[in-house]
């Protein structure tokens, strides 16, 4: 399979280590052989039609910051041209979230399936802001669209739900879906540390976002749980149509207190027909959402297996490139492979 990666930077850079770690793998296990012909990011471009060596770009991009000081790489925006004019089977869109237009993620996207690419994102800015447009442009075009790597990390809640659970009516999403501030909340609980300064330690375990107030206002949870509702409840919304509460005002007190009673205290993302909402919500402690530290969970409320809920790391460059990888395997045997 040709891959284009636009986007090096923590999850490219990932998503590429997997792929050389696995090419053995990958090749035996699912008759996969992917070459990545092009890789791109804000400066420049390398291109080899023969597939490019993953282990040297790596090296360059570690040591130099961008994908443009490596050997033969030409400089300058050039993610559109790479997209439309590289043969490709298949495009990952990994380049940084923008919330409020989605782009440039989401005209690479759009190019990308306009031009017969099938597309891999994690990036959450086009899939909140054009979810349906998106998906029906996919299918209009005939090609795959995958975005699990886009809520939770590394936890597969859209294949599960889509996939295995397909025979059940969801009836309700539940989810604790911000690592930065479930570490903020766990370590207040269990140290009662004060907000400013677990705030900073959550920054430098790499996590938080570029601005951690999306994190710690609920904005990037309120992003993860509307594309759970678009994807998995047929919903078209939009991060208007959710209400937001963040953490800033939980104060240590009030998680003691719910301590004493048996619950803890959660940022919790919760999608149902009709309704879209994130807030700090008091969690039975033992509950599969009452989860510590930097991990994520997901609850799914549904008509026919009740209760299912799943676990795991909700972000980090290797952890998120179990779904990306995942992604590509399901392409491929979609495809018939
Ligand atoms: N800032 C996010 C978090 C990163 O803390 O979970 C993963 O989307």
């Amino acid at each position: 399979m040709r891959i284009v990666l636009i986007g090096f930077g923590n999850l490219g850079r990932g998503l590429s280590r997997a792929l050389v770690q696995k090419a053995g793998f990958l090749r035996r296990d699912h008759g996969l052989i992917p070459r990545v012909v092009a890789a791109v990011d804000e400066f420049g471009a390398v291109v080899d039609e023969k597939g490019l060596n993953l282990a040297g770009l790596l090296k360059t991009a570690e040591g130099k910051g961008t994908v443009a000081l490596h050997r033969g790489a030409k400089r300058g925006r050039l993610a559109l041209q790479v997209i439309e004019g590289i043969e490709a089977d298949v495009v990952y869109e990994l380049t940084p979230t923008n919330i409020e237009t989605g782009e440039p993620g989401l005209t690479h996207i759009k190019r990308a399936m306009q031009a017969g690419r099938h597309v891999i994102t994690s990036n959450k800015g086009p899939l909140v802001v054009a979810f349906r447009e998106l998906d029906s442009l996919a299918k209009r075009c005939g090609v795959e669209f995958r975005y699990s790597a886009s809520v939770g990390g590394a936890i597969p809640a859209v294949g599960l739900a889509k996939k295995l659970l397909a025979g059940n009516k969801i009836r309700e999403i539940r989810g604790v879906l911000n690592g930065t501030t479930n570490y903020i909340l766990t370590r207040m609980s269990t140290e009662g540390a004060p907000f400013e300064i677990v705030l900073r330690e959550a920054q430098e375990l790499g996590i938080a976002e570029k601005d951690p107030t999306l994190d710690i206002e609920g904005i990037d949870t309120a992003c993860k749980i509307t594309i759970l509702a678009n994807s998995l409840l047929g919903t078209n919304a939009g991060l208007k149509d959710v209400k937001v509460a963040g953490i800033a005002r939980v104060r240590p007190e009030a998680i003691r207190l719910a301590q004493e009673a048996g619950q803890t205290i959660k940022l919790v993302g919760t999608a149902k027909r009709g309704s879209l909402e994130v807030g700090p919500k008091l969690v039975p402690l033992g509950h599969p959402l009452a989860v510590g530290g930097t991990l994520n969970a997901v609850t799914f409320e549904l008509d026919l297996a009740r209760e299912i809920s799943i676990t795991g790391f909700g972000a980090g460059p290797r952890e998120t490139s179990s779904s990306l990888l995942g992604d590509l395997i399901d392409i491929h045997r979609t495809l018939g492979g």
